[in-house]
């Protein structure tokens, strides 16, 4: 039977052979794009490249990506749904289209993983204002089904953009200025018709379809046909190239492998499943959803804290922490009591494919049960402020009636869902209580799009700034405090730039004058900007400094800030660095394991 790493194993194989070079699995936690907590797909630290930037590997790449999903959150439970997955991905930046994609897609899936051709289905795009019906799509699927001696007809089904446009942020409408997105074709794998329950399907009046939600199709791969870029005042242009953005769900294709309709039946899952039964009591076969719930959000966890994200009450930190108290909450619902077990075998699983998981191992479980402390000693806080207010002793018996107000106070300062509410044993006015949720709701996420709304894609021209000033200021803090300090790690928002390096001590206040005043001695030098591609030889010949951990590359990308600073980076960076007008650096943090960290500002309105 093939397993998950051969999967990946084949897949990058095959592409390499077709001229693929592979690229690094990014970090789950994106560096330097503000417009998202968490990688979510292969493309996304591609977006430069799709744009029109050149990648110093070349025009075909491919790879296998950690992604996490934070808005499946709710829809886990089901028999196909995870919040964490791995994407296998190939790309064409400006190369092969439509017709080479969909082939090897369908070679990959029918001679190499030994699919059934009669079990595959395919959509293609219909059309939409001025992006024309993809029928060059249902061609080639036409010649490719007929080719496997099986009748196109009823494989290929045509859908809207709500089906098969893609873009990071979904729907044509949806698309920030800037935004490269395009049509697509998803191939589905179908375990049976017997699947298609009528009752349970909005469908359930009409004939089945791949996109119909009873459960008899899974999609397997989806070949998103990316040249178009969204403009002001809405309309799509044509970007620099046509781009290939190919990704598939490896525990879905796993899933079609073994024929398995319930991907948490799979290989991969069940031994993760089989330690929750042990570390329960209870079975699957009457606990699925409890089961898949359990983990689905200890794997995401386990990943993301693995990227050294410690459970806290804000962006990644809070989706770690809803992870393992939504998981810990379906545990206990099923009278589970360690979860160190759980922990083990998910490593078990996963170090194959992921050998950092490995390492990480200790630490994980550490930041996991610690949280799991933390979250004992919430609830125990919750009841106690209920008891207090209420009049009542710490020992509740029955249920007992809250206010809606105090439910609320509940969710926005213990943290605690309402769900979580309701398993202490207390009820509240359900829809008062949803009513200040609302208003609450719609404050905080008009806070959060305008903390999310920068990035490289409404933004992009002070993100840029961002990127050329973070070369500047690590060389700046070389020339003060001598060439074995480096950068750890940078993050740049519209807002502001962070940058992390390695030093053990705080700096002077002369310290951080000076680093600025040479960052803005650079900018009135208005020094030209460019890049070059090379071996990495020879890149390092040049000096050139930066993070630098992708093994796969034997050619790399280096910017030149004039003679001043060179350093390994995909760009994009402004022309001239009087571009940037000034930098202020506004404060600097000890981070901890011997980092600082350095927060500035690019041209500062004060
Ligand atoms: N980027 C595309 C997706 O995530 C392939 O589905």
């Amino acid at each position: 039977m093939v397993t998950a790493k051969e999967i990946v194993d084949m897949y990058i194989s095959s592409f390499e052979k077709k001229g693929h070079k592979r690229i690094p699995n990014a970090p789950l936690v994106p560096e330097n794009d503000p417009t998202t907590l968490f990688t979510s797909s292969g493309m996304q630290p591609l977006v430069p490249y799709l744009l029109g930037e050149q990648h110093p590997q070349g025009k075909r790449l491919v790879n296998v990506q950690n992604c996490f999903r934070a808005q499946d959150i709710d829809e886990v439970g089901d028999n196909r749904h995870t919040t964490f997955f791995r994407m296998l991905g190939n790309w064409s930046l400006g190369d092969y289209f439509k017709k080479e994609q969909l082939t090897w897609f369908f070679e990959f899936l029918t001679k190499g993983l030994g699919l059934n051709p009669r079990k595959l289905y395919v959509s293609v795009f219909q059309g939409f204002n001025d992006i024309q019906k993809d029928t060059e799509s249902e061609v080639i699927w036409k010649q490719l089904f007929s080719s496997a001696g099986i009748d196109p007809k009823d494989r290929i089904y045509f859908y809207g953009v709500e089906k098969n446009w893609w873009s990071r942020s979904g729907l044509p409408q949806d698309m920030p200025t800037g935004e490269p997105g395009g049509p697509d074709s998803e191939v589905f794998y179908d375990f049976g018709p017997e699947l298609h329950i009528h009752e349970q399907s909005q469908w359930k009046d009409k004939p089945c379809h791949p996109n119909c939600d009873c459960g008899r199709f899974l999609e397997i791969g989806n070949s998103v046909f990316m040249q178009y870029k969204k403009q002001e005042g809405g309309r799509f242009i044509e970007l620099p190239h046509r781009n290939v953005d190919f990704g598939g769900g490896l525990e879905r294709l796993l899933a079609a492998v073994e024929n398995k309709q319930d991907i948490f039946q799979t290989s991969l899952f069940q031994p993760i499943i089989t330690s929750v039964e042990n570390a329960t009591g209870y079975t699957y076969s009457t606990h699925a959803r409890q089961m898949r719930i359990i983990a689905d959000h200890f794997i995401a966890a386990t990943f993301i804290a693995a990227g050294s994200i410690k459970p806290s009450n804000k962006e990644q930190g809070y989706i770690v922490r809803r992870l393992i108290r939504r998981g810990l909450d379906n545990f206990y619902e099923i009278a589970g009591k360690d979860i160190a077990g759980i922990i083990e075998q998910i490593v078990e699983q996963y170090k194959d494919t992921d050998p950092e998981l490995a390492n990480a191992f200790p630490n994980v479980k550490s930041i996991l049960l610690a949280e799991e402390q933390t979250y004992k000693q919430t609830l125990h806080a919750a009841k106690k402020f209920i008891a207090k207010r209420y009049k009542i002793g710490d020992e509740l018996k029955g249920l007992t009636e809250i206010a809606a107000d105090d439910a609320f106070a509940l969710v926005t300062t213990h943290g605690l869902s309402p769900s979580q509410i309701k398993s202490l044993g207390f009820i509240f006015n359900e829809q008062k209580f949803a009513e200040k949720m609302k208003k609450h709701q719609t404050l905080s996420k008009r806070s959060a799009t305008k903390k999310f709304a920068g990035g490289l894609a409404d933004d992009s021209e002070k993100t840029v700034m961002g990127h050329t000033a973070t070369h500047l200021l690590h060389q700046a803090l070389r020339d003060v405090l001598g060439n074995h300090v480096h950068q750890t790690g940078s993050n740049i928002t519209s807002e502001r730039i962070r940058f992390d390096y390695n030093y053990d001590q705080n700096l002077t206040d002369e310290q951080l004058k000076s680093v600025e005043h040479i960052v803005n001695d650079k900018i009135r030098e208005n020094l030209p900007v460019h890049f070059e591609m090379m071996p990495l030889s020879r890149a390092k010949e040049t000096g050139a400094i930066g993070l630098f951990d992708n093994k796969y590359s034997d050619k790399v990308k280096v910017y030149f800030v004039g003679n001043y600073s060179k350093e390994f980076c995909g760009g994009p960076h402004v022309d001239f660095t009087g571009r940037l007008k000034r930098v202020k650096i506004l404060k600097q943090e000890n981070i901890g394991h011997g980092q600082r960290r350095i927060y500035a500002v690019v041209n500062p309105k004060s």
